[in-house]
């Protein structure tokens, strides 16, 4: 153990990081027993994996895991739309928790799906995002240079790199936030479709350049789940604007029928968060108005990307920059369990 501590410290040095090497930082490469327990979802995701689609839509509704269903059995059925209905009413179950006179103000922010705030200079955070650039590995997080459809065209020029910050900075990231958008962890949970908090989110400093995978519209998974992206560089129409489709999320029997569609089509084999392609997209942008959500450096959207959204087009000669962060999801069961608990509670 501690050699591999040695080898980590000896790396750092030879790159010359000026950071102080944090402690989180190399606590990742530490032997721990529980990583013995990650055997259990192994073994439980390869046993799932021989069973029939059917079984699976079955035994696996309510998991957001369970993207879109996948016999074409259930999918000619109102499988999807139901567990979208049940998980909508769940999720607004949050709403309980607060005094009547905020219920509706609250309930508006689920219905829309997103909320935007302007956070002001975040110039104090740059030694954070220094140190992530130099010290964390990139990833693409999902952003993948090509379609998600089954000739997976490749998309020129195309650039995604996510570099993950350390805990004790995201725990810095928190407090700032929380001090400048004090009722976050409300809309948040609200969005979220549980009781969330902002503790313990996980940020990462996202470049991203052209077109990608995410470029397309698209659902996330069937169940209503929060994402976030602060602005880091100034983001107008022609520089990926995150796009999103108002209170689309709340249309069960809508995104019901398109995923039903993809699944009938076989395009949930490329792609389990399913797209919107060729008259799906006229049909979203009629019933739904199209926000194209632009902004300066420090501007926060939030959002319920079981909605429909996407990465909007890039013109500009510029990267986009931002901090991207995800809440914990949650299964339908937990979200109830969760939101009638908090629901006996005296409102606040
Ligand atoms: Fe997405």
């Amino acid at each position: 153990m501690l050699s591999s501590v040695k080898e980590i410290e000896d790396a750092l040095h030879m790159q010359e990081n000026p950071w102080e090497i944090d402690e989180n930082y190399l606590q990742i490469k530490n032997f721990s027993f529980s990583k013995i327990l990650l055997i259990v979802p192994f073994v439980y995701s390869k046993l799932l994996n021989i069973l029939p689609a059917l079984a699976k839509d079955i035994l696996l509704w309510h998991s957001f895991n369970h993207k879109s269903p996948l016999s074409t059995v259930t999918a000619n059925t109102r499988y999807e739309s139901l567990r979208i209905k049940c998980d909508i009413f769940v999720s607004n179950l949050v709403s309980l928790r607060y005094k009547k006179n905020k219920r509706n103000a609250l309930l508006s922010i689920a219905q829309d799906g997103f909320i935007e705030r302007k956070l002001g200079s975040l110039n104090s955070l740059d030694a954070i995002f220094l140190k992530a650039l130099r010290t964390s590995k990139p990833r693409h997080a999902g952003a993948r240079p090509f379609l998600r459809d089954k000739n997976q065209r490749k998309i020129a020029n195309s650039i995604s790199a996510y570099f993950d910050i350390n805990k004790n900075d995201c725990a810095k990231i928190t407090d700032l936030i929380r001090e400048r958008s004090p009722d976050i962890d409300q809309h948040l949970s609200m969005l979220a479709g549980y009781h969330a908090s902002f503790k313990n989110i996980s940020y990462s400093l996202a470049i991203v350049y052209g077109q990608n995978s995410n470029s397309e519209f698209h659902q996330d998974t069937w169940s209503g789940i929060a994402k976030g992206f602060i602005y880091l560089s100034d983001v107008d129409e022609t520089c990926s604007p995150f796009e999103y489709c108002k209170s689309s999320y709340q249309d069960a029997e809508f995104r019901a029928k398109r995923t039903n569609n993809a699944v009938m089509a076989g395009e949930h084999k490329f792609s389990r968060s399913t797209r919107l392609r060729g008259g799906d997209i006229e049909d979203a942008i009629t019933q739904f108005e199209l926000k194209t959500i632009v902004g300066d450096s420090g501007h926060l959207t939030l959002a319920n990307t079981s909605g429909y959204h996407r990465k909007g087009q890039h013109l500009s000669s510029k990267p986009r920059v931002t901090l991207t962060f995800q809440i914990p999801r949650k299964n339908i069961i937990s979200k109830l369990l969760i939101n009638l608990s908090k629901a006996a509670l005296p409102n606040i």
